[in-house]
This record gives C-alpha cells, structure tokens and sequence, in this order.
C-alpha cells in the first residue's frame, strides 16, 4: 500500500495556507493558484495523526467528475488538473502532485458554508431533537431521524478560522454577514446544484443526504462591473457530503455511510469526546487511527466513487 501523503513539501513554490485537508500554494500567475488535495483527515474539525493513503487523489477525481456535471449550472474554479499543463515551476513537484492537484482561479471565498440538506441528520437532527427547527427554521412535527425532507434546504454555516468550529446559522443572519442579495443569488445556485446531484446519485444506488459548497467571487470577464460567482473548493465529496446507499436506507435512526461517519463513529468508540480533542485522555499526542480503519475508508470512498461513475446503474 502507498503511504499517505500528510504535507507537501515544494521548496520553491510559496504556501498560502495549509489547511485541513488541503496545501495552497501561490503560483507565477497572479491570478491563478495550485489546490493540493493531501491525504490528511479531519474529523469533529480535528486532523488525525495518520492519513488515509491516496485520499486525495480520489477527492480531486470525485471533484473533477462533478466539476463537470454541473458546469453548466455555474462556472468553477478550475483551470486544469493535468500537471502537463501547470506553470514549470509546479511541473517540478510531478511525484508529490500528480493526480491531486488542481490548477484554480484565485478567488475571494465568500464566508459561509452553503450546506444543503435533504434528510435531517447530523447537527441539524440533534438541533431538531431540542428545538423542532433547523439551523432556527421551523420543520414538520414528529419527524425521525434520516427522514428526507419536505424539500431540500439551504442551511448556512459560518466559515470558522483555522482552530475554530463552524457555527450553524440562520438564512437571516447570513444574508446579514454577506449582503442578501449576494446571499440570496448564491443560495439559489447552491440548492440547484444539489438537485441536480442528488437526483444523478439516486440513480447511481447512492442518497445525497447532504453537502457543504463554498462560492468565490472573481471580478467579472464582461464589461458589467458585478464580480463573478464561482463554485470553489472540492464538490460534493465523500469528505464534504453525506452519502448513503440507497439499498439499506431505513428512516429512524442512523444509515450506514460512504462517508466521514465511519472514522467519527471508530474515534468516537475508542474514547474521543469534545475536550479531549488533542489526543487520548487529552494527552497532547494526537488521535491515531487503526490500520483496519484506514482501509475501511479507503474502501468506503473508492466505492462511493465507483458507483457515482458506473454508466449502468441497475437502480
Ligand atoms: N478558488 C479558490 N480561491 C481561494 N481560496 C480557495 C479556493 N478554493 C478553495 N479555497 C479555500 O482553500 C482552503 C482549502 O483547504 P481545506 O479544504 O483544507 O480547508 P479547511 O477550510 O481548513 O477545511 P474544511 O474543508 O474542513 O473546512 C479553504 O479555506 C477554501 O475556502
Ligand atoms: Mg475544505
């Protein structure tokens, strides 16, 4: 098995940021950037001492598939992966970059997680447990958990600072941090873009129960002064979404997962709780993962993405 690739290490190019899961780097265009997608995982926000090998390269090919589907519904950030065509001073790094990376437009990410949802799970079913509402809008009485929703929801987060949670927050309030306007438009987009997914997933055996994109703005190409919105970041990944398999989907209670829930539910089992996110018993040394869990992952993801892209589904 390859070993993971936890940090990139290109001595000539200048690092924006590192963050979770990805390496950003400056290139000699101005207006371009390199997006490295590195083996590294996170989860409850927190990065696990060891990788998922090969992780990112099924994220960028997961992302490009998508890229590409839903290109017509609203342009994105991505000018190419083939590092054939990246600047030479990327081209150098072929060995650390080849297959998980992606050559983006820079653009200014606007500060909030657009999530959607189409069945209440996660956060947004413990907030419906206490309250009846999601993200403080008013749902149906007596729904269970993993029910699918009477239509799918934009449900915005804030867009927290490296170290930082993100913070479940009304339409209102992030109309109030972004413009209404702004947020209106891109909320619109967002939940035509799960549309579109999740239909094309059910009929790949796979629910889209719920995904988080982030939107930039790049200045406009046409004469109008409006700057442009662009779809940024990875897209509908088993990292950024929940996906479940439609063949064992049972409302009221949890659904076996392609997805992130997997390694929550192990680290959660071998004594991870808020607190103690800097290590066993709050020891500082980090969280680990077993070998067994790796692969399991490593499964999961490779199975999400073959059945997205198998062109006949028996579904
Ligand atoms: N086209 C782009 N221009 C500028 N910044 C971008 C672009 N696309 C994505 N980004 C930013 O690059 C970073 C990618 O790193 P990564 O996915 O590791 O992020 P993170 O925010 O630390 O983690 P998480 O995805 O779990 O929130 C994000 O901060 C994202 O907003
Ligand atoms: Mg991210």
């Amino acid at each position: 098995m390859p070993s993971a690739l936890l940090t990139t290490d290109l001595q000539d190019l200048t690092l924006i940021s590192r963050g979770k899961v990805r390496d950003v780097y400056h290139t000699s265009s101005e207006d371009l950037l390199l997006f490295v997608a590195t083996d590294r995982i996170s989860v409850f926000d927190v990065i696990l001492k060891d990788g998922i090998p090969d992780k990112g390269k099924t994220l960028t090919r997961i992302s490009l598939f998508w890229f590409e589907k839903l290109k017509g519904i609203v342009p994105n950030h991505l000018v190419t992966a083939d590092i054939d065509e990246m600047p030479e001073e990327v081209r150098k790094y072929k060995d650390q970059l080849d297959g998980r990376s992606m050559l983006v437009k820079k653009a200014k990410v606007i500060p909030i997680e657009f999530i959607v949802r189409g069945y209440l799970t996660g956060s947004a079913w413990a907030e419906y447990k206490k309250t009846g509402t999601m993200h403080g809008m008013p749902l149906p009485e007596g729904m269970v958990e993993s029910q699918r929703l009477p239509q799918p929801l934009v449900t915005p987060s804030t867009k927290a600072e490296q170290g930082a949670h993100d913070e479940n927050i009304s339409p209102d309030r992030a109309g109030q941090l972004i413009g209404s306007k702004v947020y209106t438009r891109v909320a619109d987009i967002a939940l035509k873009l799960y549309s579109t997914a999740a239909e094309y997933a059910y009929s790949h055996g796979l629910i889209l129960a719920d995904t988080k994109f982030e939107f930039g703005l790049i200045p406009s190409t046409a004469d109008t002064s409006e700057d442009e919105v662009i779809l940024v970041d990875e897209v509908l990944t088993p990292d950024s979404s929940r996906y479940w398999p439609l063949d064992q989907y049972v409302p009221g209670k949890p659904q076996p997962s392609f997805d992130k829930q997997y390694v929550r539910d192990w680290l959660v089992s071998v004594g991870y709780r808020k607190g103690l996110e800097s290590g066993p018993g709050g020891s500082g040394e980090g969280w680990g993962i077993d070998e067994a869990v790796i692969q399991g992952t490593q499964r999961r993801y490779s199975e999400a993405e073959e059945m997205l892209k198998n062109e006949s589904p028996e579904a």
